[in-house]
């Protein structure tokens, strides 16, 4: 995989599916972001990678608590949501810098709210809205998470789902 993949997500379980496959590239101290409109599918896609590492209980979106925590497998992963910051500087007021250590994952939807407070993304997801679908294009920034995608070849995964395969010529 290039250090930029293009995804087409015919439907939420797609989402959820993508979501799982990156779950085998994440490894702790990766920070994660997830951009889009309300209703891209950043929740489902962490649901959906959550479920993989082997998390058991419910994913709730994070938009009213700022942070939700898990420990799948013994791995810590914050699942985060900028959505309701007033200003940047929310970032510290929540104290979320004590969140970031090499030994967890931070999984940031919203990131933009939080401006230059949020850590350089290892990887970023962009999730768009297309009619009943969606496009999610993947960015991998840091070496190790080109390293660890290149592993995983999501665009032959998505090839070979025949929901993504365009029957025009
Ligand atoms: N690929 C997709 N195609 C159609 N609907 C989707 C897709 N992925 C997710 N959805 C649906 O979009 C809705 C919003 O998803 P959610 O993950 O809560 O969005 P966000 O966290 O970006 O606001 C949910 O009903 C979800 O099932
Ligand atoms: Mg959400």
């Amino acid at each position: 995989m290039d250090s930029r993949t293009v995804v087409f997500l015919a439907d939420s379980e797609d989402t959820r599916r993508l979501g799982a496959t990156i779950a085998h590239a994440i490894k702790p101290g990766w920070i994660v972001t997830l951009s889009g409109g309300l209703g891209a599918g950043k929740t489902t896609l962490v649901q959906g990678l959550l479920a993989e590492m082997g998390e058991r209980g419910r994913v709730r979106s994070p938009t009213f608590t700022i942070v939700e925590s898990y420990l799948p497998g013994g791995v810590e992963v914050h699942h985060l949501d900028l959505y309701r910051f007033q200003a940047p500087a929310d970032w510290i007021d929540a104290g979320l810098d004590d969140l970031i250590n090499d030994q967890t994952i931070l999984l940031i939807e919203w990131p933009e709210q939080g401006g230059t407070f949020v850590p350089a993304p290892d990887l970023t997801i962009e999730l768009e809205i297309r009619d009943d679908s969606r496009r999610a294009t993947l960015s991998a920034c840091s070496p190790r998470a080109r390293m660890g995608l290149d592993s995983l070849d999501i665009a032959a995964a998505n090839e070979a789902d025949p929901a993504n395969r365009d029957s025009t010529p």
